[in-house]
């Protein structure tokens, strides 16, 4: 097993290695999953934008909803349309792959949403009325999940949340606040497959995700 784990994590990010602890001190909310189960419920015929009007599927957001780590890309793309989940095209199988490497996986310390829960048409970046309306979603979501830390997954998630205006190497590698939480701005993983030079900076960026979460 620890054989697999680390030719895993050298195919994906290359020799450097580093092994987790795992402690958590972090005060949880014990209802998340009804909490979370239940606004669902409320908001997934939401019509509150265009884009209710052309989605296929609703995508709330899937994961532990006890973790910790909560994961936010900017919009679904056409599969989570079709699936109603969220990453689980390509950009999704690798994601997959880069929480293995941390000792994580959707169903153990992480969650994953976007800022949009409905798929903008031909995955246009999200427009400001849009990311107005829905919003408010992913910040109920935060105040029932109480996550240790919010990564932003790529440039647009990125300045989305924090309402700047800037390339991603200027939110990346910092701590960001995001209304009381901790948030952090890293590559997005169909960034990581396009350019696969970008995967040492981004295994940089996921040891540093982990030694947050471990401490
Ligand atoms: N890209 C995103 O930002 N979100 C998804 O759910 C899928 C791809």
């Amino acid at each position: 097993m620890l054989v697999s784990y680390l030719k895993q994590t050298k195919e994906l990010f290359g020799d450097e290695l580093y092994l987790s602890k795992t402690s958590n001190s972090h005060e949880k909310n014990k209802n998340a999953k009804s909490d979370l189960d239940n606004f669902c419920k409320e908001i997934y015929e939401c019509q509150k934008c265009p884009l209710g009007a052309t989605r296929n599927k609703f995508v709330f957001g899937a994961g532990d909803p006890q973790a910790n780590l909560m994961l936010v890309g900017e919009a679904p793309g056409a599969e989570e349309d079709r699936l109603g989940e969220p990453f689980v095209g390509r950009a999704g199988k690798l994601l997959d792959k880069i929480l293995k490497a941390i000792n994580r996986s959707r169903s153990k310390d992480v969650y994953i949403c976007n800022v949009l829960k409905c798929r903008p048409p031909n995955n246009r970046d999200p427009l400001t009325s849009e990311v107005e309306r829905c919003e408010p979603h992913l910040l109920k979501q935060i105040e029932i999940m109480r996550p240790k830390l919010i990564v932003a997954l790529g440039r647009v998630a990125g300045k989305t949340l924090l309402k700047v205006e800037q390339p991603l190497k200027d939110m990346r590698g910092k701590l960001h606040d995001y209304f009381g939480t901790p948030l952090i701005v890293v590559y997005h993983p169909a960034a990581l497959l396009r350019n696969p030079g970008l995967k040492p900076a981004a295994w940089e960026d996921f040891k540093w995700i982990r030694s947050i979460l471990d401490n």
